[in-house]
């Protein structure tokens, strides 16, 4: 579904991302692990198009996205969740989601716009309970379900979601991953990007680890659980699958 070959891309003088080549096949949840400032955030944004790559190309469903604006990007079904501080604080719930299902609107989809509210309302109940409350003053974890709804909005093939567990108090963060693992399960799509690997492992099918800017090691999610490298880095004590 996704498959990127040698990817750069940065800021400015700074270079970040220094040849990434990774895939994601049809229904698989993939996590990408690294500590702070790996270039996590960095790549995500860049198969988004919210960041224009230096080199490298980014392939999605055999079409070559690595130039195409972000619009384009989310009408063929790869869209993005930022970190759930993102949301628009002076937009309430409502308008948030409505404005992930935006292309969706210019093509005059409204009938698929209201089935994916509900669905998003049903994964997510509080959002419903707060449709009209301003984004900004939801909890930490509301705003990230939030982040997560207002790209399901967009009717994803491919949910890319950046930490969704920043933030977050650990017992939402089970809910949360939940909600993730029961979208899987449906079919969907999964680019997770964490410094949550304990979480991020135990839903994933495999994973990248990266370290400023590169990928230094990839397997199964059990080969990287089992690796002491991995448990020394990011796991710390020993953990489960979610499936488990
Ligand atoms: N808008 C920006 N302008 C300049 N430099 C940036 C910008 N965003 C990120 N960087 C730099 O790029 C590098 C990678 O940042 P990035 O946000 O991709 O890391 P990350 O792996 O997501 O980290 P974290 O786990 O803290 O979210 C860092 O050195 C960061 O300082
Ligand atoms: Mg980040």
């Amino acid at each position: 579904m996704l498959k990127i070959l040698n990817l750069e891309a940065g800021y400015g003088q700074l270079r970040v991302l220094k040849g990434i080549s990774l895939h994601v096949l049809p229904g698989e949840a993939v996590a990408i692990i690294g500590a702070n400032g790996a270039g996590k955030t960095t790549l995500l944004k860049t198969i988004a198009g919210v960041l224009r790559p230096r080199s490298g190309k980014i392939m999605f469903n055999k079409q070559d996205i690595s130039n195409e604006p972000l619009e384009k990007i989310v009408e063929a079904g790869c869209c993005l969740a930022p970190e759930g501080r993102h949301v628009f604080s002076t937009m309430t719930v409502k308008e948030n989601l409505l404005l992930g299902a935006y292309h969706r609107q210019r093509n005059g989809a409204s009938a698929d716009i209201a089935s994916s509210l509900k669905q998003v309302y049903k994964l997510f109940g509080i959002l419903e309970e707060r449709a009209n409350q301003l984004a900004g003053t939801l909890s930490g974890g509301q705003q990230q379900m939030l982040a997560i709804g207002r790209a399901l909005m967009s009717g994803p093939k491919l949910l890319m979601m950046d930490e969704p567990s920043l933030g977050v108090a650990p017992l939402l963060v089970k809910s949360i991953y939940q909600t993730i693992a029961n979208l899987k399960r449906e079919g969907l799509t999964i680019l997770l990007v964490e410094q949550n690997a304990r979480a991020a492992l135990a839903l994933a099918d495999r994973g990248y680890v990266f370290e400023t800017g590169q990928i230094v090691l990839e397997g199964t999610s059990r080969e990287l659980g089992d690796n002491p490298e991995v448990q020394r880095a990011y796991l710390g004590k020993e953990y489960r699958r979610i499936d488990e």
